[in-house]
């Protein structure tokens, strides 16, 4: 740890723990103490931590091929994309490293064929008041949420912000010079909130009315996380662009842009590129990551569980009324809002060895790996009551 604050840029406040291994849904630290996840490293291991069979796919492309840059094809990349494809409305993707560089992609393609389309100043976005798209500036500039911003803009001055479900605003905010919508099906950073299938479908047909691309960032809550393999198929509303990362790799680096053959066509050669976009070793573990995730069974499984932790969340609502606020989430993406901060929330689960998201101190996100046993949502269950208990009255 003292090395940490010697040479570690200050950009994160972590929790006090060193994290040496992983197992399924257990991690240790270097005293050999163990801890529930329930943060799948934000959204990202939803098959847990060293999965053995992603290990050993990963081994056999360790000693095939690193890296040959996109001058030259590989079999990985191919594999991997029409694995997504044949899962979804996709034909082609735009293969890079994160969930900001994915709506990078997404967002230079809704500008290009806005210019293509409609005119050389066609190329403004709407976004969601409450979202997040990543912290590089053009993800941030389409991030709906101030406090992410406020110390780096000027912003892109090509977005505008409504708020989320709220169908006039976002027909009120269409011009002439629109191009795309991107939306979040569920705000994850923002708070764990819905987007209604109404409003949905409402953006699904305002963008055909007025010829702009719709935009899904799936980053956190594709891949299984809603107990859909892609979040919109538990909606009635196919997307023509969708925005993948975190858990596609299992907790190798790897996002990708998902288009229709037309809308990707925006992207002709030269205009975008990533030097380790589709990485072979990678890759080849996505694609398994994607088989897996997207057994019928697997997704059936995780919706049920989703149910179970969200009922108990719900009992726990019930018993302690003056401290929990709300429960929302779908799939085994959950929150509990509690109506006022508390402080230091986090470090008193971690304490009782479960690790868990707080943002602000007023949300606990709930992001289990999505192999969690029904015991251990139990576990947890019981985790959450000695906490909340051990703060004050119900
Ligand atoms: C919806 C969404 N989009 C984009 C991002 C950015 O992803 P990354 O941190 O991989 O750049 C995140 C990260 O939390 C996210 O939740």
């Amino acid at each position: 740890m003292t090395r940490f604050f010697e040479h570690i840029a200050d950009t994160y406040a972590r929790f006090p723990v060193v994290l040496v291994k992983g197992n399924g849904t257990r991690l240790m630290d270097e005293t050999g103490r163990e801890y529930l996840d329930f943060t799948s490293g934000i959204a990202v291991c939803n098959l847990g931590h060293c999965h053995p069979g992603l290990i050993e796919v990963a081994k056999r492309a360790l000693e095939e091929l690193w890296h040959v840059s996109n001058l030259y094809w590989t079999r990985p990349q191919a594999e991997l994309a029409s694995a997504i494809c044949e899962r979804s409305f996709g034909e082609k993707v735009f293969f890079c490293n994160s969930g900001a560089e994915a709506v990078e992609a997404a967002f230079k393609l809704m500008r290009r064929f806005g210019r293509e389309t409609k005119g050389p100043g066609a190329v403004e976005v709407i976004a969601l008041e409450g979202s997040f798209h990543g912290r590089t500036l053009g993800a941030l500039s389409l991030t709906g949420q101030p406090k992410f911003q406020k110390d780096f803009r000027p912003m892109l001055p090509t977005v505008t912000f409504v708020p989320r479900n709220d169908i006039k605003a976002l027909r009120l905010a269409i011009g002439k010079r629109t191009c795309g919508v991107i939306l979040e099906p569920i705000q994850g950073e923002g708070g764990v909130f819905e987007l209604e299938d109404e409003y949905l479908e409402a953006a699904r047909r305002l963008c055909d009315e007025n010829g702009l691309l719709l935009c899904f960032d799936e980053v956190q809550v594709g891949m299984g996380r809603t107990g859909h393999l892609f979040a919109h198929q538990g909606t009635p509303v196919v997307p023509d662009l969708m925005c993948l990362a975190k858990a596609l790799g299992n907790g190798l680096p790897i996002g990708a842009l998902v288009a229709r053959e037309r809308a990707m066509s925006y992207l002709p050669p030269g205009t975008h590129a990533s030097t380790f976009g589709g990485n072979p070793v990678i890759c080849q573990v996505a694609k398994r990551v994607v088989e897996l995730v997207g057994d019928v069974r697997f997704l059936d499984e995780v919706r049920e569980k989703g149910e179970v932790l969200k009922e108990g969340l719900w009992a726990i609502k019930g018993e302690y009324p003056g401290l929990v606020k709300e429960v929302r989430g779908r799939g085994l993406i959950q929150a509990v809002e509690f109506h006022s901060p508390i402080p230091g929330i986090g470090k008193r689960f971690l304490e009782k060895g479960v690790l868990v998201i707080t943002p602000g101190d007023k949300l606990l996100r709930c992001l289990p790996p999505l192999i969690i046993t029904r015991e251990e949502i139990e576990e947890f269950l019981t985790c959450v009551r000695e906490v909340l208990s051990a703060i004050g009255p119900a």
